[in-house]
């Protein structure tokens, strides 16, 4: 019996109770978050109206939308002058948007590819303009991100684009990168609220909410002035972000539960101390484990130790044979989540600011036992 969730293993876990959850997302949010959740569902805010419910026209709701506008501000320090927008279609559909609003069939963008995601949004870019890969290290298992100096954004390119966190390969920049003046485009899906980011040094930040904001199906996007006033005319609507930026997120009906569940996520991290404690406590998990992972040779971490990932750890086991076991072995001890993403293999761990300390606690004391088990 697990002593931190009251969960024996799967199979025999009681009904209500919540393994220790490691999933890349939707991905393991507080609990006091989720008891909100299902207190609002039957009435939200004594309106009488269920959370699924309720008219996204009503002021109930419009105090959601503004609350959760006035929290993400708040806790990343958003310049005032930058526009705040609650989308939907995923970061998916950003690879595209992005580029359709930014770029012209004759102009340039360049793009870092550190992983599969940076490849999609490369991808969706191409439809548009001239994109193309100014840094690419697939060839080398994307191992690790790019140092300033090792690219040069071109002379006529309109922006850089990065993903700042490679979920599927677990490596991270820890540095701004250099986009030599253009407008930097930036996907933070996976470390939004977990790690330092400057959003003033950015034109467009565009995160799904199911990793470290809440649910899917709410997509956060933050533009800077310079990037609005880029926007092409006659797009279409609903791929336009003047569309939604002059209707406040509201042209069409919106995902009106994760707006609710984005705003909770937020009112948590602001009662637990904000940005820099979530920073704070995200080290420290990732700490631990990369600690475990260093011990011993049993151990093979992907990731170059500069380009380590706080928010996504992956590793393999020296003898491959062992990985199936480990997972297995992993669930029946109430450890979920923790299969390598299949273009990659392997063992990952996401500790995304839901994921409390104990939980990685208890992994590494797992990991203790499963290395003097099968040594
Ligand atoms: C860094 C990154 N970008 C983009 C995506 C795609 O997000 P979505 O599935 O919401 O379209 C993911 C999903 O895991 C991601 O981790």
């Amino acid at each position: 019996m697990n002593s931190k969730t009251g969960a024996g293993a799967l199979g025999s876990m009681p009904r209500g109770a919540r393994i220790h959850n490691f999933s890349a997302g939707p991905a393991v949010l507080p609990l006091s978050v989720v008891e909100e959740c299902r207190d609002a569902l039957p009435n939200l805010s004594e309106s009488g109206f269920g959370l699924l419910e309720v008219s996204h026209r009503t002021p109930t709701f419009q105090n959601v939308v503004n609350s959760a506008m006035a929290r993400v501000r708040r806790t990343l320090s958003v310049p005032e002058d930058y526009t705040v927008l609650f989308l939907q279609g995923g970061a998916s559909l950003q690879f595209y948007m992005t580029a359709l609003n930014l770029l012209r069939p004759d102009e340039q963008a360049d793009y870092l590819v550190t992983g599969g995601w940076s490849q999609r949004a490369l991808k969706e870019a191409k439809r548009v303009g001239d994109a193309q890969a100014i840094w690419d290290d697939s060839e080398n298992g994307f191992r690790r991100v790019p140092q300033v100096g090792e690219y040069t954004v071109r002379d006529d390119a309109v922006y850089l684009h990065y993903t700042s966190n490679n979920t599927l390969y677990g490596t991270q920049f820890h540095h701004l990168p250099d986009s030599g003046g253009k407008l930097l485009l930036l996907d933070a899906c996976s470390d939004i609220a977990g790690v330092p980011c400057d959003i003033s040094a950015h034109d467009l930040i565009y995160a799904g909410a199911q990793k470290n904001l809440g649910a899917t199906g709410v997509t956060l996007v933050i533009l800077s002035p310079r990037a609005l006033s880029r926007v092409g005319d006659d797009l279409p609507t609903m791929l336009d972000y003047n569309v939604h930026a002059s209707n406040d997120s509201l042209f069409n009906t919106p995902n009106t539960f994760g707006i609710f569940v984005l705003d909770r996520v937020f009112n948590w991290l602001e009662e637990n101390g904000g940005l820099e404690a979530s920073i704070a406590r995200n080290r420290e998990k990732s700490g631990l484990l990369y600690a475990e992972l260093d011990r011993t040779n049993f151990w093979r971490p992907h990731a170059d130790k500069d380009s380590r990932s706080v928010m996504n750890v992956t590793w393999f086991i020296h003898d491959d044979a062992l990985e199936s076991v480990f997972l297995a072995e992993a669930e029946a001890a109430d450890l979920g989540g923790l299969k390598g993403h299949k273009s990659v293999g392997g063992i990952r761990a996401s500790l995304y600011n839901g994921c409390p300390l104990e939980s990685v606690e208890a992994l590494v004391s797992f990991m203790l036992d499963f290395e003097a088990e099968h040594s």
